[in-house]
């Protein structure tokens, strides 16, 4: 399985502390039975100020040790920007990192802040659209605006983005309502990955083998592995050489 959206860099955001938790953290991975990882730390103007220098550098850290352990997974860098007007900026510099191409698109795995969707939202992706650029919305099913209003989701798919949601939501641990909108937007058809946001084996390890039998069940095995293999693959082949 390919997992696009996880915080195992070590020391740069909220995920792995140190290069042992996030060798730890690869290893639940591999047995997991995920293959490839795209590390996505936070891009968080104030909060996580990671360019694509200070996540290169911790990347390459991890890289080495996997490469001495020879660990059994491939890995790639990009990140997970919180939305803000500055991406325009960020974008016209070419200083965003990207996740991998979508339909001739950079994609841009976008997060919005977990308690509403701000206004002028959809005027920024229309603005990365016509920037070749497609944002991908991370965890919508976590945002407290979406699961009061399903409404939200909808105008947000108006704009044709992506949508990311995390394994350990499909499965209840972050609660009925993340439970319930997952489970929605699964039945809705609205989901294009799944991923395991992991951040740490305690608070929230990776579980993508467990978020895709649980999405199986209510969409069937084709549809589910397609979320956690075919579309991630497709979207990112250029960035696991
Ligand atoms: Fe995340």
């Amino acid at each position: 399985m390919i997992d696009l959206h996880c915080h195992i860099l070590p020391g740069i955001d909220d995920g792995a502390k140190n290069l042992d938790e996030s060798l730890a953290l690869i290893n639940t991975a591999i047995s997991n039975g995920i293959t490839h990882m795209m590390c996505t730390p936070h891009i968080q103007l104030g909060r996580f100020d990671n360019t694509v220098d200070t996540i290169s550098m911790a990347f390459n850290q991890v890289q080495q040790q996997v490469t001495a352990q020879a660990l059994n997974i491939k890995l790639a860098f990009a990140a997970e920007v919180r939305i803000c007007p500055e991406i325009m900026i960020l974008a016209k510099q070419a200083k965003l990192p990207f996740i991998g191409q979508w339909q001739g698109k950079n994609v841009l795995l976008l997060e919005l802040p977990h308690s509403h969707v701000p206004p002028g939202t959809e005027q920024l992706i229309k603005w990365l659209h016509k920037n070749d650029i497609i944002p991908m919305i991370a965890h919508p099913e976590r945002n407290r605006d979406i699961l009061a209003d399903y409404k939200k989701l909808k105008i947000l798919v108006r704009t044709h983005c992506l949508f990311q949601i995390t394994a350990s939501s499909i499965i209840g641990d972050f609660g009925e309502g993340p439970k319930a909108l997952a489970e929605k937007m699964l039945m809705d058809d609205l989901v294009n990955i799944i991923a395991t946001d992991a951040h740490s084996l305690k608070r929230r390890p990776p579980k993508l083998a467990e978020g895709r039998m649980a999405a199986a069940k209510l969409i069937g095995d084709e549809k589910a592995h397609k979320l956690v293999f075919d579309t991630p693959q497709l979207i990112s082949a250029t960035k696991f050489m």
